[in-house]
């Protein structure tokens, strides 16, 4: 079958990493007979540069035309001087609002490969785990279009005071607790709700509309943290969590702390949609979503064939599973990473030096993807 994927490579190391992506999509298009069509569209830094403003409304029209967009990274210090509204990460923000992706998945797990690479000593891990494992395996549903992000902001006139305001909709609430549901139904059935509802009154929606929809799924387990709490369990109890669901701005600090537990932050793949997604995809449904790696554009290490490729050529996998309902190729995808991470080889961010393992750029480490699906 043929696929249509937006395709934004963006700033900094996003081209480079998206590159790899691309070629792993293209192996596995060869290997299963599929066609993938990518729409190279221009946003963020370099749509600056180029029309002088971060998103060209062309390239919101045209990536709602795609079945999914694949995104590298966006921002950079060239641009950091610019207004709030003419800021490369506008783009980021416009494209979620604009394809409505308002469920975040940052799937957050331990590869056992990676052991060494986890800051944590094995007997915090294990007293976690509920099999007693030095691991954890969570997912971090993260609202994507609404609070702090999105809501209204300014300055007072002489310009000395700032405000930013968290808003949230109960509706806006409930179909992202939804999702989260939705995925723990799939996974060990325990939903941790992180919001600091002994401060903010928006906080306090989030729980009474959490209790309403976990009666909704009797079947789930659910629990609460202040955000505060959240931050020290993940370093203290990792193997505690199954699904975290949370707002838009504690989602993206909590899951850039998770990060650091897997070894880099260059491994997180992220996928944004439009809907709530079904196990195995949406066969004949096709549910829009952006797909990019949690990190950022990284210029200190742009163009040096450094950067770690895996968060990409990971979200890729997540765009087969949930834009595509492809299941077979994402896993075929997922599994190649876990072959080339088995074989030992690594990107700097993820070396242990410790004499086992092939130190290999982001070219090389993508290439290895690709040999993989080749030979499975
Ligand atoms: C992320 C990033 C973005 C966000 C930035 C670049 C706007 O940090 O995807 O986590 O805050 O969402
Ligand atoms: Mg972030």
């Amino acid at each position: 079958m043929d696929y249509s994927i937006a395709l934004i490579p963006g700033d900094g190391i996003g081209p480079e990493v998206a590159a790899p992506a691309v070629k792993a999509l293209d192996a596995l298009g060869d290997k299963f007979g599929h066609v993938f069509h990518y729409a190279e569209l221009l946003a963020g830094g370099r749509a600056i540069d180029e029309t002088g403003v971060p998103l060209p409304p062309e390239t919101l029209e045209a990536a709602g035309q795609c079945g999914a967009l694949l995104l590298g990274a966006m921002g950079g210090p060239g641009w950091d001087a610019l207004p709030g509204e003419l800021r490369p990460e506008r783009a980021l923000l416009g494209l979620r609002k604009g394809l409505g992706v308002f469920v975040n998945l940052r799937p957050v797990a331990l590869y056992p490969h990676l052991r060494s690479a986890c800051p944590l000593k094995d007997e915090v891990l294990a007293s976690s785990n509920p099999e007693g494992k030095a691991a954890f395996d969570f997912l971090i549903v993260r609202e994507l279009t609404g609070g702090i992000y999105f809501g209204g902001r300014g300055r007072s006139e002489d310009g000395s005071s700032a405000w930013d305001t968290e808003m949230y909709s109960r509706t806006e609430i409930e179909r992202v607790l939804c999702a989260a549901y939705a995925a723990a139904g799939t996974r060990r059935k325990k939903v941790c709700v992180v919001d600091k509802a002994n401060v903010l009154e928006s906080s306090r929606l989030w729980r009474e509309t959490s209790a309403a929809v976990s009666a909704r799924f009797p079947e789930i387990e659910t629990s609460y943290l202040y955000v505060d709490n959240a931050a020290m369990q993940l370093i203290r109890a990792p193997g505690s969590f199954d699904v975290i669901v949370t707002s838009n701005m504690f989602g993206d600090i909590l899951s850039d702390e998770a990060s650091v537990l897997t070894g880099s932050i260059g491994l997180l793949p992220s996928a944004s949609l439009a809907g709530v997604p079904r196990p195995g995809g949406e066969k004949g449904c096709p549910l829009m979503g952006i797909y990019e790696p949690i990190h950022g554009s990284a210029p200190d290490i742009a163009g040096k064939n450094i950067a770690n490729p895996l968060g990409t050529i990971l979200s890729a996998a997540m765009m087969l599973r949930y834009s595509f309902g492809l299941e077979n190729e994402a896993a075929a995808l997922e599994a190649a990473v876990d072959a080339v991470l088995e074989e030992g080889l690594r990107t700097e961010d993820i070396a242990v030096k410790n004499g086992g393992e092939r130190i290999v750029g982001t070219k090389e480490m993508g290439e290895a993807v690709v040999r993989k699906l080749e030979r499975s």
